[in-house]
């Protein structure tokens, strides 16, 4: 089982994620998780990314196309995989596409978070007084939100033309609400 949680930056995804997980056992692969731990540890690849994250720009695909084609075998061991932040441009659904069906795999489904702007920059800058976040200023987030209008959303009509499964589900309210809008949309019974 691949499926990807999808929405613009503060939209939930995360928390979202990490209930999937525990309810379903879907690995949950976060692309931004991976990323701050490269950073966090100083290797190359955290010293490429660190100035573009800072600033809420993308990264380069190539280099999170690497990432995923290295740890997406082990998630997909288990019971399935959970895609948080990725794919995030066209070039990566494409990747991400030709990845799966070397294995036989496809994306099953797509859940998109729905969450009006206000709101999300309201929880980002709640959650900078919290954790401090290097992109959870203003400016980076309204790159953030740019970088999502201009390039991310597109990757929901590339599912959409395929027939993937693709599943808007409001993402206000209480996490809980949200988590029960996702189980009932995506229709899957805990194992
Ligand atoms: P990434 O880490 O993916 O960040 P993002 O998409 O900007 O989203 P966030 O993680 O901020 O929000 P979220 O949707 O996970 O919401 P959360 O659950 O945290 O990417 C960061 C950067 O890494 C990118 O800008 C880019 O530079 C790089 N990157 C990553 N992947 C990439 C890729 N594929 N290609 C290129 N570059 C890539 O919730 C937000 C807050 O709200 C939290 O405080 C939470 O507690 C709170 N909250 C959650 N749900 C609710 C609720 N229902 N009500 C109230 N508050 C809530
Ligand atoms: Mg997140």
């Amino acid at each position: 089982m691949i499926g990807i949680i999808f929405g613009p930056p503060g939209s939930g995804k995360g928390t979202q994620a990490a209930k999937i997980e525990d309810a379903f056992h879907l690995k949950h692969l976060s692309t931004g998780d991976i990323l701050r731990h490269e950073v966090a540890e100083g290797t190359p690849v955290g010293k490429e990314a660190a100035r573009i994250m800072a600033a809420g720009d993308l990264v380069p695909d190539e280099l999170i196309v690497d990432i995923v084609r290295r740890r997406l075998p082990e998630a997909e061991a288990g019971a399935g995989v959970l895609l948080d932040g990725f794919p995030r441009t066209l070039r990566q659904a494409q990747a991400l596409d030709r990845m799966l069906a070397d294995e036989g795999h496809h994306v099953e489904f797509v859940v998109a978070l729905d969450v009006p702007e206000d709101e999300l920059v309201e929880r980002i800058l709640r959650r900078a007084r919290v954790e401090g976040r290097s992109d959870d200023t203003k400016e980076a987030i309204a790159e953030r939100m740019h970088e999502y209008h201009k390039l991310t959303q597109a990757v929901l009509d590339h599912y959409r033309r395929q027939d993937v499964r693709v599943e808007k589900v409001s993402g206000m309210g209480t996490p809980d609400d949200v988590f029960e809008r996702i189980r009932r949309a995506i229709g899957i019974s805990s194992p």
